[in-house]
């Protein structure tokens, strides 16, 4: 398949098989794949929850308006943005960037510097806004690298994001829920898998200048 039939082959999975589970090297490759998440300045300020836990997965799927995604599906994938993004997170980063490409510590102290200054300007509401950005780019990585692997996903927004902090223990965690997606494999009878895709005409969509 072409990159572009695995696009059009995945959808927002509806109704998962709850007998087929992803295999841990599935799993582990897509996870590697979110891993690999670009980032602004590189600093991923966002974690990646992996829930299989089935008592849990009951209790979120209660603050998912009972979506049966939550718990039918292999796993549940959390992305929670830290709420903690200040000068001590950054220096790990830079401490973190400096011992895996073997450089001085002084000489990133302008790119840390340039980093505090641009985070230090913002409110506790925009930061988190920002982790948040961030995240969704790594939903998005996940949503596409599931279908190169022929794995299916729903990305999902419809839950009560401070009753799945509640229910996680994120909060104590310095994490926020931001956006979550389940994986695995379709049921045979998710009707939704037989819809033609619905998108924007391309000239609408696309402005060449
Ligand atoms: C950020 C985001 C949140 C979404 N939330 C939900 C959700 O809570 N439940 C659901 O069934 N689908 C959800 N969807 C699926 C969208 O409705 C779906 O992606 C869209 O209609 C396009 O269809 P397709 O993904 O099947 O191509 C969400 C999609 C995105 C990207």
């Amino acid at each position: 398949m072409s990159l572009i039939d695995k696009l059009n082959w995945r959808y927002a999975t509806k109704k998962f098989d709850h007998t087929k589970k992803l295999s841990p090297a599935q799993l582990d490759e897509l996870l590697k794949a979110v891993h690999l998440s670009p980032s602004s300045a590189g600093l991923q300020s966002y974690k990646v929850i992996v829930v299989e836990d089935h008592a849990t997965r009951e209790k979120l799927r209660e603050a998912a308006n009972g979506q049966s995604q939550i718990t039918d599906a292999s796993q549940l994938i959390i992305l929670a943005s830290e709420t903690n993004l200040d000068e001590a997170y950054v220096k790990n980063y830079i401490d973190h960037v400096a011992k895996t490409r073997q450089i001085g510590r002084e000489n990133l102290e302008g790119f840390e510097q340039m980093i505090n200054s641009n985070v230090s300007k913002l409110t506790e509401e925009q930061k988190l806004n920002w982790s948040n950005k961030q995240a969704y780019i790594a939903l998005g990585v996940l949503l596409t690298s599931a279908a190169e692997l022929g794995i299916d996903a729903c990305p999902m927004e419809g839950f009560n994001a401070a009753k799945f902090d509640e229910i996680l223990g994120l909060k104590e965690k310095g994490l926020s829920t931001t956006v979550i997606a389940t994986i695995g494999f379709r049921s045979e009878d998710d009707g939704y898998s037989k819809l033609a895709k619905v998108r924007k005409p391309e000239e609408e969509m696309f402005i060449h200048i």
